[in-house]
């Protein structure tokens, strides 16, 4: 019989601590960047990973490209047609709307798994991490500087080079339709120029023209309307003072093509890219979405949110080994096993930055040792029957030959432990 595989675009992560694998990475990334999260005051949110097909067809909407090919989609057996998410934000509002909390404000930080059908390529996958914050109940000003602060810090703690914070401002709902119109006037003319794709966009969602990567309508796209003749000047003075502010932290562009491909956006919006990337450069995106509540049946609520790709971005980090000390218990003989564990459960609460590994497979004192090297320990801890009778233990130190090995009393190698 043939064996059974993962599926097309998914992966097992595996956690092996060595931070060249992007699995190892990516456990690290999640817990640096959950710990921001918590600095800044967010609040953990975890709705399902299933959710109403309705959900994400009216809130990512029915021009995009996520709803129209990407979502994982089937009807259960009562019929009823379910989606695994594409992404974190349409269930954080319909969570708000059913517990009727939309007239509160709240800072929420989610993390997990999401869904899309995608081409699988470099950095592209069907399931993937993303870990998100979402600011409700503020309508613009204070949160555009709380997210870009937020981006800073996380572009900072993992002193990440090559990227662009890229931002722009898409208006009232009415600036964004006047500039539409616009765009959809200017590129009519030059439609039989435009590739399949653009073609199908222009009907559909114009403003994802301005994202395509075809070189020809890049080229007609030159002389087009921009967005920001048709914004207010309070949107583009939001946007040089974030510039302004922030600049000297992280490398922030006015883009005024950046659009997103997501319907729901309003107002300021932005992507974070970096040139380590390849085709896929960008690792975080988000922007403010003030009408999607009350699209989705609640009152309405100013909001603002951003989530980042976590598999992208343990892609452009260089992370160290973890620096914690390790301990290999070595025991001899399986009769102590139940002692052993007694005494390896004291040590551990005696010292928790010290990771304490305790031999569990059989084998002889000189494999356990060999095992204990190629872990990198930096001291053995060896119990044999011998050291049992005399309430002792050995310590060995690994890592430095000048140093012997030495039998300790149970209650030294506490203090030892203790003070490692
Ligand atoms: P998004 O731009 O669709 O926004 O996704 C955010 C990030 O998820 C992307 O920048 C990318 O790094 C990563 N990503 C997207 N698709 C894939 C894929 N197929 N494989 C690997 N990584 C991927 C959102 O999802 C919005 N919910 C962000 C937001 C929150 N807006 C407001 N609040």
């Amino acid at each position: 019989m043939a064996n059974i595989k993962s599926l097309t675009g998914m992966q097992d992560l595996y956690d092996d601590g060595d931070m060249k694998n992007l699995s190892s990475k990516l456990f690290e990334v999640e817990k640096r960047i959950k710990d921001i999260f918590i600095n800044y005051k967010f609040q953990e949110i975890r709705t399902p990973v299933l959710e109403d097909a309705n959900l994400f067809i009216r809130s990512v909407g029915s021009s995009s490209d996520i709803v129209n090919k990407e979502i994982y989609s089937f009807n259960d057996r009562n019929d009823k047609a379910l989606a695994m998410r594409p992404e974190g934000t349409a269930s954080v509002i319909r969570s708000i709307i059913e517990k009727k909390l939309e007239l509160s404000t709240h800072k929420l930080w989610y993390l997990g798994p999401m869904w899309r059908y995608e081409r699988p390529q470099k950095g592209r996958y069907r399931q993937f991490n993303q870990a998100g914050v979402e600011i409700l109940g503020i309508p613009e000003g204070f949160p555009e500087y709380e997210m870009i602060s937020i981006i800073c810090s996380i572009i900072q703690d993992f002193d990440l080079k090559n990227c662009v914070i890229k931002i722009n401002h898409l208006g009232t709902k009415e600036n964004k339709e006047s500039f539409c119109q616009a765009l959809v006037n200017f590129l009519e003319p030059f439609k039989k120029e435009l590739n399949e794709k653009d073609q199908e966009r222009l009907e559909k969602n114009p403003l994802r023209i301005l994202d395509s990567k075809s070189s020809e309508t890049q080229s007609i796209l030159k002389n087009s309307p921009s967005i920001k003749d048709f914004v207010d000047e309070s949107s583009i003075d939001l946007l040089n003072s974030l510039k302004n502010e922030f600049s000297d932290l992280c490398n922030i562009e006015i883009d005024h093509k950046l659009v997103r491909g997501l319907d729901y956006y309003s107002g300021f919006v932005f992507e974070a890219i970096s040139s380590e990337l390849g085709a896929q450069d960008s690792f975080l995106g988000g922007g403010r979405y003030d009408y999607l509540c009350s699209q989705l049946g609640g009152k309405e609520m100013p909001a603002i949110g951003m989530a980042i790709g976590l598999e992208r971005f343990s892609e452009i980090v260089s992370l160290k080994n973890n620096q914690k000390k390790l301990v290999s218990f070595i025991i001899q003989t399986s009769n102590l096993e139940p002692k052993a564990y007694k005494i390896a459960h004291h040590l551990r609460s005696l010292n928790k930055d010290i990771v304490l590994d305790i031999s569990l497979s059989e084998g002889s004192l000189k494999s356990k040792m060999r095992k204990a090297n190629k872990n990198n320990a930096d001291f053995a801890i060896i119990l044999g029957e011998e050291e049992l009778n005399n309430k002792s233990v050995v310590i060995k130190p690994l890592k430095d030959e000048l140093k012997e090995q030495q039998a300790v009393s149970i209650d030294d190698l506490y203090s030892f432990y203790k003070a490692l």
